[in-house]
């Protein structure tokens, strides 16, 4: 048995240190104005001049330019500075000065620095500063990420993550996940993914966590999940992906008014959240921030007869009856500077599972939020049908297979309650919040119709 130490232990020399200085992350630079520390990163641009070289470095939470001068270093160092290249991995030490004019506010006087890797020139790193394609920048989506704008942006994502979870965690919601193979549909069977399980039972990933989201419901009162949906949509708009993150609170003894309540509170929160924790992100993305500081309580509510109506007098071709289109949602949020709240649309062009409206029962008690800026339905949701007869009829209006509904059928049989919750789809709303063209660029690793790579 080998006696060396575990590679993590903290015990033994960190293999990259390089002298004493505290090992800071460019974020906290602030704090160390004056100290002597280490920076650990890459290299993001390089300026030269004379005897003195500007390394910019970048270490994932920041970037600070380097000041290295020929007659401080020793002969081997400055000539390594002097000589890297794009996304060249190197550690530097120095001393931390405050530099108004510096971006981040800081500069590093440089006393020592390693080379960890440098990229050769044979093969130089493939993003370089001027202009790409579109599918050559999702190709190399691996690298890509180190870029200034996608970095942003998936930082303000995960600050929407973030906020997701504190809001639902401190208004008595409970985290219970839904399982992402699942033997039944909830959105529609003609976008499901099929899966060979073990070759005899047809399972399927998950369209929507709801409905064992109402299970939860009925164990835990308010809940809600939060992970990857799938759908097999050949859809190639700006807002599709084949693979997303939907966040789906669900509440028991709630009704639809209730729905829209929280939909409209959830918006307003993670906005300003986004506004005050991410503006220099959101200032790199060049996102119109005064489009954002808007989206205030109250939301204005439509239901779907008058925003036909509405529709129609703006010159869309849209019939009572017919579902919005892209171009619809667009036309609909224009003259408003905040989401639209629309509900009560025709019950034949939603899911099995809405609860009818009392007095107009070809109603669905079903609701979409709409973004303004052309972002389109971030929000959908609404009251679900807590009738026992009335359920058994609908799955076989819609030619479901009963017995893959059975456990769904039983919380209408043990203590039904009227209830009801919805899905925000984190892409879309985070693309929203950017200012982003398309939702691609808000996760990480996007999956689209002809994209599965890398
Ligand atoms: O309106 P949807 O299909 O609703 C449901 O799945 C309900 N079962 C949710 C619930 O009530 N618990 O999807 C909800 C949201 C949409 O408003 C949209 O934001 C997002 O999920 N979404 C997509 N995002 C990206 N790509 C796609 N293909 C999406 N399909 C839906
Ligand atoms: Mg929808």
């Amino acid at each position: 048995m080998s006696s060396e130490p575990h590679p993590l232990a903290e015990t033994g020399p960190v293999p990259v240190a390089l002298s004493a200085a505290r090992k800071i992350r460019i974020s906290e630079a602030s704090r160390h104005v004056g100290e002597l520390v280490e920076l650990q990163g890459w290299l993001y641009n390089l300026r030269k001049s004379g005897k003195i070289v500007f390394p910019i470095i970048r270490d994932g939470s920041g970037m600070m330019q380097c000041v290295a001068v020929k007659s401080n270093l020793p002969e081997p160092v400055f000539e390594a500075l002097k000589g890297l290249t794009q996304e060249s991995s190197f550690t530097v030490t120095g001393t931390i000065r405050a530099e108004a004019r510096a971006t981040g506010g800081f500069e590093l006087d440089v006393t020592d620095a390693k080379v960890i890797q440098r990229v050769s020139e044979d093969q130089p790193y493939p993003i370089t500063p001027k202009e790409h394609g579109v599918d050559f920048l999702m190709d190399h989506r691996h690298l890509w990420l180190r870029s200034r704008r996608q970095h942003a942006a998936i930082r303000v994502r995960h600050e929407v993550i973030a906020g997701i979870r504190e809001y639902f965690d401190s208004h008595g919601f409970t985290l219970v996940d839904t399982p992402i193979f699942t033997p039944a549909a909830c959105e529609g069977t003609t976008t499901l993914f099929e899966v060979d399980y073990f070759g005899d039972e047809k399972v399927y990933l998950t369209q929507s966590g709801q409905l064992y989201n109402e299970a939860n419901a009925m164990a835990f009162g308010k809940v809600y999940c939060f992970g990857p949906t799938f759908r097999a949509e050949k859809s190639k708009t700006r807002r599709h992906l084949t693979e997303f993150w939907m966040v789906e609170p669900e509440m028991a003894y709630a009704d639809l008014d209730e729905v829209k309540r929280v939909a409209e509170e959830l918006l307003v929160y993670l906005t300003a959240r986004v506004l005050e924790n991410r503006a220099e992100e959101l200032k790199i993305l060049e996102r119109d921030t005064s489009k954002l500081s808007s989206v205030r309580a109250p939301f204005p509510r439509l239901s779907y007869d008058e925003a036909v109506k509405l529709l129609q007098t703006k010159g869309s071709e849209i019939e009572w009856g017919g579902d919005f289109g892209n171009t619809d949602e667009t036309l609909l949020t224009e003259d408003y500077d905040r989401p639209v709240i629309v509900d009560r649309y025709p019950a034949h062009i939603k899911a099995f599972y809405f609860q009818p409206d009392e007095q107009r029962p070809e109603l669905a008690l079903g609701v979409d939020l709409i973004a303004p800026e052309g972002y389109g339905e971030i929000i959908g949701g609404g009251q679900r049908i807590h009738d026992l007869a009335l359920l058994e009829a609908r799955l076989a209006e819609h030619r479901l297979p009963r017995e893959a509904f059975e456990w769904y059928l039983d919380l209408r049989r043990f203590g039904t309650v009227p209830h009801g919750g919805f899905g925000m789809g984190v892409e879309r709303f985070v693309a929203w919040m950017c200012g982003l063209e398309h939702v691609r660029e808000t996760i990480p690793y996007p999956r689209m119709l002809y994209r599965t790579r890398p």
